[in-house]
């Protein structure tokens, strides 16, 4: 069944595998019988009808959320804010007139989010649950759901949750700009399947990642995570599946933001990922990778086919600019995993972490 490991030696590495074939099913479920991408009338009305967009989540759905706004905002022309739902509640931002709530929860049972759910319905709100888990708390309770389709996750760290989510936004994002009338930003399925078949490939090389864990990551105690827009928010997701299952600290940094205070941090032997797959950021990410090359930094670029350059540690093959985050995430996640094999860790029972967090 499904929630069998298999001849998988963890959940982690199962559900890491699963996600070209989360990516297709995704496409078949949200598809009509012509082949096109949509979404509930309802959900597409209450899209049309915001003023701006509040995503509210926790963990890796954040960071996911993060993302989604970039596909909301890019694609939809929608202003989105994406707020840590644990935050939300006593620190609520100012709200706009007409907001539209967006939860984002694998497990739809996080009770940071559930509380900030229970506060803007009370408020007279409509909300959109975006979950793994069809009839949970935060999707019975919420106006609409948008489902995963991703199977269930096991391991703590999220991993195929975190891509579909990825997905079902970015569909949501270009199924709402077509109903506003406007020209296609490209033909999201094919894209997708171009995602799908890039996933596959970075799974069939799976020794290379085991191998980059082994060079950067056995000894150290410390990593960074850099990255310019969409890859800052990849570098973040990066930077949280490392601490989860391998108990390295790690940070995800905005490349120009590393020269404020954190390059301080760079010894010799520091680890640095940097994610390089946006063109427009290019040469600024390279320039942030010498600026730690020169303080002893032992740099791991993950770029793009077409962008790379001489010596980079990987190179993803291309895809469409705005969805690299589907695909830039697996070397992370691949990375992680063997670094917390590497270190004899519980890969997928990491110490002190629950995979869902149902108290405040
Ligand atoms: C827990 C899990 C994380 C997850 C977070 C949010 O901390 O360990 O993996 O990202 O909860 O969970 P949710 O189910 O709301 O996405």
């Amino acid at each position: 069944s499904d929630i069998e490991k298999g001849t998988y030696p963890h959940y982690m590495l199962k559900e890491i595998d699963e996600q070209p074939l989360v990516m297709r099913k995704i496409i078949q479920k949200y598809q009509n019988d012509n082949g096109e991408l949509t979404i509930d009338q309802e959900i597409i009305t209450a899209m049309n009808e915001a003023d701006r967009i509040y995503i509210i989540a926790a963990g890796t759905s954040y960071h996911a959320g993060l993302v989604g706004k970039q596909f909301i905002e890019k694609l939809a022309k929608i202003p989105v804010e994406v707020h840590i739902s644990s935050e939300f509640g006593y620190n609520m931002p100012m709200l706009s007139e007409k907001p539209l709530f967006i939860f984002i929860t694998q497990s739809g049972e996080t009770a940071d989010s559930r509380a900030v759910l229970v506060q803007v319905k009370e408020m007279g709100y409509k909300a959109i649950t975006i979950t793994n888990v069809q009839g949970s708390t935060l999707s019975r309770e919420a106006d609409y759901t948008l489902l995963l389709h991703a199977g269930p996750e096991i391991a703590v760290a999220s991993t195929k949750a975190y891509t579909a989510q990825l997905a079902v936004l970015v569909i949501l994002a270009e199924v709402t700009a077509k109903s506003r009338g406007m020209e296609p930003n490209f033909n999201l399925v094919r894209e997708l399947g171009i995602i799908a078949n890039a996933m596959e490939v970075l799974c069939d090389e799976k020794e290379e990642f085991e191998s980059i864990a082994r060079e950067f990551l056995t000894v150290t105690r410390n990593a960074f995570f850099i990255g310019r827009g969409i890859d800052f928010y990849v570098g973040l997701e990066g930077a949280l599946k490392l601490k989860e299952i391998s108990y390295i600290q790690a940070e995800g940094f905005a490349g120009g933001e590393l020269k404020h205070g954190t390059i301080a941090l760079i010894e010799e032997g520091t680890p640095v990922i940097a994610i390089a797959t946006q063109e427009i950021v290019n040469l600024g990410i390279r320039g942030n990778v010498k600026e730690v090359v020169a303080r002893g930094a032992n740099p791991c670029i993950i770029s793009m086919k077409g962008l790379e350059f001489e010596g980079d540690t990987f190179i993803i093959p291309e895809v469409h600019e705005l969805l690299t985050p589907l695909v830039s995430v697996l070397p992370l996640q691949l990375i992680s995993y063997y670094a917390a094999l590497h270190r004899d860790c519980d890969v997928d029972k990491p110490r002190n972490l629950a995979k869902s967090v149902t108290v405040e």
